[in-house]
């Protein structure tokens, strides 16, 4: 299996601590060249991705049932991102992960250190996603952790405090995984293929599923940085919890980028690189990226949902013909997601560069 070096290239810096210094601006680091620098205008203000209401598709008739997958197909097709609200996750446990998450950040330095990760595995307490010396940073800290398989899920490598964190991810954790197989089986009877192909593609009960807690200090300089650069996500499919107080997600849409507004405990539901491959680009991740905000700390819970990392992952074979031939060449999720571990996040260019020479 390969991996990445134990150490990082250069002392990490805690965002956190750096916005709670109170500077009135921000170190070079973080300043992002003019072309990605987010732009503030308002032309695209009243756009939002689709909101699905899934209360029928669990609950309801057959013809219920279908309009919603159509929808759903819809949404794939033309966003690669909606949120989906009525999900079936109790509001009072998709609130309370995202508080007992804020309330891990807003402890003291040293309870956090304890959980200080490496590159090795990116498992708990970040402040950089990449690993070339004197890239610029995004302006974020997070906490990566591990649910499935559950051969990885480690509990001491999740935070023990405050003391009901790991009870209530677990409890989340347990419920994503169960819409996430809902949205599998959707897609592919959408695409026309068996209702278990994705999931058995995805390595059936060995599918993998984690957690990358995000946290987006104040920031003086909006205008200059980000708290996520453009990417796509490079796992299978992802559920975001976003903070609903304050906004910062933004996705790519035509060239232009669409500030998400999150729905009333609504969960963000968006395409990652490998289900473009697997559908051969039927259905296509898409960039997206995270901007700051002066006054507001912003916290949001991304839950990858990701092929078991040494399964082969290419284009089904039913969704290749003549007139639309393979575009990817088979890859391990764990050879592909190496990228973006040693080069950071990058827009959409891996998936792009691994379409199959003619
Ligand atoms: C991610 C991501 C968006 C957000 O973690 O991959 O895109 O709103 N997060 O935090
Ligand atoms: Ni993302």
């Amino acid at each position: 299996m390969m991996s990445c070096p134990s150490t990082w290239p250069e002392p990490i810096v805690r965002v956190q601590l750096l916005s709670e210094a109170g500077y009135p601006v921000i170190p070079n680091r973080y300043v992002k060249p003019i072309s990605e620098r987010p732009s503030f205008d308002t032309k695209s203000n009243n756009l939002n991705i689709p909101i699905i209401d899934l209360f029928g598709l669990i609950n309801g008739d057959r013809a219920s049932q279908k309009v919603i997958m159509d929808q759903i197909s819809l949404a794939c097709r033309e966003w690669g991102f909606f949120q989906v609200v009525n999900h079936g996750i109790d509001p009072e446990l998709v609130d309370g992960a995202r508080e007992v998450w804020r309330k891990f950040f807003h402890q003291p330095m040293d309870v956090k250190q304890k959980y200080a990760n490496s590159p090795k595995t990116y498992e708990g307490y970040g402040s950089r996603l990449g690993l070339q010396k004197g890239a610029i940073l995004d302006w974020s800290d997070y906490y990566f952790l591990h649910y499935l398989p559950s051969n990885l899920k480690d509990h001491n490598k999740w935070p023990s405090q405050p003391s009901y964190i790991r009870d209530i991810t677990e409890d989340y954790s347990k419920e994503i995984v169960r819409l996430g197989k809902v949205l599998l089986k959707v897609f592919s009877t959408n695409l026309g293929l068996q209702e278990n192909y994705l999931q058995d593609a995805f390595g059936g009960d060995d599918i993998g599923a984690c957690l990358r807690v995000n946290f987006y200090p104040k920031c003086p300089q909006p205008d200059l940085t980000l708290g996520l650069s453009s990417h796509s996500d490079p796992g299978g499919m992802t559920f975001l919890l976003p903070d609903e107080d304050v906004s910062g997600l933004q996705v790519r849409k035509a060239g232009e980028w669409i500030t998400v507004k999150p729905a009333r405990h609504a969960i963000v539901v968006n395409i990652g690189d490998q289900i473009q491959v697997l559908t051969n680009a039927t259905y296509k991740s898409v960039e997206h990226r995270v901007i700051v905000n002066p006054d507001k700390e912003r916290v949001s819970l991304a839950y990858f949902f990701n092929p078991k990392s040494d399964l082969l992952i290419k284009p089904a074979t039913e969704l290749v013909t003549l007139t639309t031939p393979a575009l990817y060449q088979p890859m391990t999720f764990d050879e592909y997601r190496l990228f973006i571990r040693t080069k950071g996040p990058q827009g959409k260019s891996q998936v792009e560069s691994l379409k199959s020479p003619r």
